[in-house]
């Protein structure tokens, strides 16, 4: 049996090594056995360094867990149904266990029932050989690798192969896994995988998996480093059908993606007030560019988006293209006009006009948005507009909005000349 000690110490970083050693401790001491698994095993053998730590337990996973926690001062959160946890120790590192455990599944695609059982079992029912290898991390054979599938051999081939025929039967949201990897490691599903996902993708098994595993599965493609490709995969699989039905891949997409990542670098180096974007998001709404409204809310309905993404996917199909059309136009548009525009739409939705832009016209406006008029306020304050008599209500707003706009468009350049254009707007209701 191969010991990878060494291969270990060169490629993880010193405290993910006295962790594993903590882990074989305390097995050790609980009479269990414990082992490394999944991608991080993987990608020792590519040199590459995964932080996300899988530990299957022979035994109680969540006893085993708290025991960590307790010696490690980590916080654990706990899942009994599953017989998994999750402990984050202070140096950041998360570490999920899970009890060895042996699934079948009653109908094609159904959730497993789950027995607890051998760590033997619980290789078997894995996705891909090069994801079903382990090490040992118990006293005696540590670093030992386990490796019933010949994952090794899979690396060397570059290949993506499923561990049984049966696998995107059971669970076909390894398609969307399968593929992603596939591009992530430069491999390639090797060809008797490929059929199987064929006939589970024309049988559309992927039907009758709960949504949300699937979108999860989706949103993990979109973040992957340069998604088109795995679209384009997924094209070829004839798998963009478990995205939307009337899903496309047109050939300008290729291009609308370079030019988000460059629109999101743009924004990354120049905008003043930056917030987190969620990039996935913007190559979503992107893909979505020739389905419908109604389309597009089916698709957030279906994978149960959170209220925010679906907000934000919803606006840019509602107004995207109008605002767009105001953008590009030649004749001269007053800043306030611009901000009334872009405002009430999410930075993604922002970031994905500046993209599909083909005026330059349009870009530079959508940048001087982030850059001046983006989160841009009145110098006077609610108290200053109170002091003048006038009540919190919409009278109130509008004249707010009035003197922003103005502040805007440089007729309004001071405090002061920003108080008297606020007495005349509060007279003329008084
Ligand atoms: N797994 C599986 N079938 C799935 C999901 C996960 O068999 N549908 C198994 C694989 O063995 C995988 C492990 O669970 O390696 C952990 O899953 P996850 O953390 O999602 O994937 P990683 O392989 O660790 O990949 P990544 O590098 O993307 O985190």
């Amino acid at each position: 049996m191969k010991n990878l000690q060494d291969k270990m110490s060169v490629c993880f970083s010193q405290s993910t090594m006295m962790l594993l050693k903590k882990v074989g401790d305390v097995a050790k001491h609980m009479g269990c056995k414990a082992y490394l698994i999944g991608g991080t095993v993987r990608d020792l053998f590519l040199h590459k360094e995964n932080l996300d730590i899988d530990i299957v337990i022979e035994g109680d996973a969540i006893l085993f867990g708290e025991r960590v926690a307790h010696e490690l001062h980590g916080i654990i959160v706990s899942h009994k149904r599953f017989g998994t946890c999750t402990v984050t120790t202070p140096e950041y590192v998360k570490i999920d266990f899970a009890t060895a455990r042996r699934e079948t599944y009653a109908k094609p695609a159904a959730l497993p029932e789950v027995e607890f059982s051998s760590f033997k079992d619980d290789l078997v029912r894995r996705d891909f050989t090069v994801n079903a290898m382990a090490i040992s991390l118990n006293e005696g054979d540590f670093g030992a690798l386990i490796d019933f599938f010949d994952g090794v051999g899979d690396i060397e081939k570059k290949h993506i192969k499923a561990l049984h025929d049966k696998s995107f039967v059971d669970d076909p949201t390894r398609i969307l896994r399968g593929i992603r990897l596939e591009r992530r490691l430069g491999f390639i599903i090797e060809p008797h995988t490929a059929n199987l996902m064929r006939r589970s993708i024309e049988k559309e098994i992927y039907k009758r998996v709960e949504k949300p595993r699937l979108r999860d599965e989706i949103i993990l493609a979109l973040k992957e480093k340069g998604p088109f490709r795995i679209i384009e995969r997924m094209n070829e699989f004839r798998a963009l059908k478990i995205v939307h039905p009337y899903l496309k891949l047109h050939k300008e997409v290729d291009g609308i993606f370079t030019a988000i990542d460059e629109a999101c670098g743009w924004y990354n180096d120049n905008s003043p007030r930056k917030r987190s974007i969620e990039k996935w998001l913007i190559y979503l709404m992107a893909l979505f560019g020739d389905v419908s409204y109604d389309g597009a809310l089916y698709f957030c309905n279906k994978f149960e988006l959170k209220r925010g993404e679906r907000l934000r996917m919803l606006s840019y199909k509602k107004q995207g293209t109008k605002v767009l059309k105001t953008l590009n136009a030649k004749r001269k548009i007053l800043p306030s006009k611009i901000y009334r525009l872009l405002e009430p739409l999410s930075h993604e939705a922002t970031l994905l006009l500046m993209a599909v832009s083909r005026s330059d016209i349009g870009k530079g406006r959508i940048m001087e948005f982030f850059h001046k008029y983006n989160g841009m306020r009145a110098s006077v304050r609610g108290d200053d507009i109170k002091a003048l008599g006038v009540k919190a209500g919409p009278h109130f707003a509008k004249i707010m909005e009035k003197i922003l706009y103005k502040k805007l468009d440089g007729i309004l350049n001071t405090r002061e000349e920003e108080l008297e254009y606020a007495k005349k707007l509060a007279k003329r209701r008084l």
